[in-house]
């Protein structure tokens, strides 16, 4: 039986979380500026990580199909922690498909870092507002569901002390005690 990730499933996990992070902030900070260039700038920055989280996600559920994955729990955890992580998947995809349905509805082409640009395909539909409100609250959403996620880790690692965080982070795995030597007589 597995007793942890494969090495793919592992390296997208962090990839992908060290990527969300770095969204979510860029998320906060463009939001400080006023409205010009460096605004323009720090959204095409938002929009480009954010798009790499959208794109790392088929390889990711790709990894975790031809990988497997360990046994989850039985009983009632084991469920909650799975519909957890359904949940996690379902944001993963959703915050940034909403993010570029934005700048897919905006009044012109949106320069993103002058690497290429959004065209605005679905401006005629006058979404915009709506969907900047869907993308806030699915974003929001997120936050929510890995502070929990990061708690059931952290409860995992320090209150039960079981193997369950050592699947995602394979250096805290313990090693069963060495036997105890053979008894010597005289
Ligand atoms: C995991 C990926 C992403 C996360 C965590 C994220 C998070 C956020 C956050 C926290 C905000 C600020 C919301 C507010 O306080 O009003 C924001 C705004 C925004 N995001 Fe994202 N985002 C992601 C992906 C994307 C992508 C892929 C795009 C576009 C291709 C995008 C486009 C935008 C735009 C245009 C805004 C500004 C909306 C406004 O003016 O209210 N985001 N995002
Ligand atoms: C410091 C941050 C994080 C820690 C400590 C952490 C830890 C873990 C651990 C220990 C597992 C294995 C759980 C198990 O086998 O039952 C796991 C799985 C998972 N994590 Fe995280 N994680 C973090 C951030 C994130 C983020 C940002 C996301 C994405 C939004 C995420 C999504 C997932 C998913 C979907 C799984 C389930 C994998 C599967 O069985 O398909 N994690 N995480």
């Amino acid at each position: 039986m597995r007793t942890r990730y494969s090495i793919p499933t592992i390296a997208l996990h962090w990839t992908m979380a060290a990527a969300i992070g770095a969204a979510w902030l860029l998320g906060q900070v463009m939001e400080d500026f006023a409205r010009g260039p460096d605004r323009v700038a720090a959204t095409g920055a938002h929009a480009l990580v954010g798009l790499a989280v959208l794109a790392l996600v088929l390889p990711r559920l790709l990894a975790r199909w031809l990988g497997g994955a360990p046994m989850a729990e039985a009983g009632w955890q084991g469920r909650l922690a799975s519909a957890g992580h359904l949940l996690l998947y379902a944001l993963m995809a959703a915050v940034p498909l909403a993010g570029l349905a934005i700048l897919l509805s905006g009044r012109a082409p949106f320069p993103v870092l002058g690497l290429f640009e959004v065209p605005p395909l679905l401006a005629p539909l006058g979404l915009r507002k709506a969907l900047e409100g869907v993308h806030e609250v699915l974003a929001n959403l997120m936050v929510g569901a890995i502070a929990l996620h990061v708690a059931a880790t952290l409860w995992h690692a320090l209150v039960r002390r079981d193997q369950v965080a050592a699947r995602m982070l394979p250096f805290l795995s313990r090693r069963p005690p060495p036997a105890a030597p053979p008894a010597t007589s005289g």
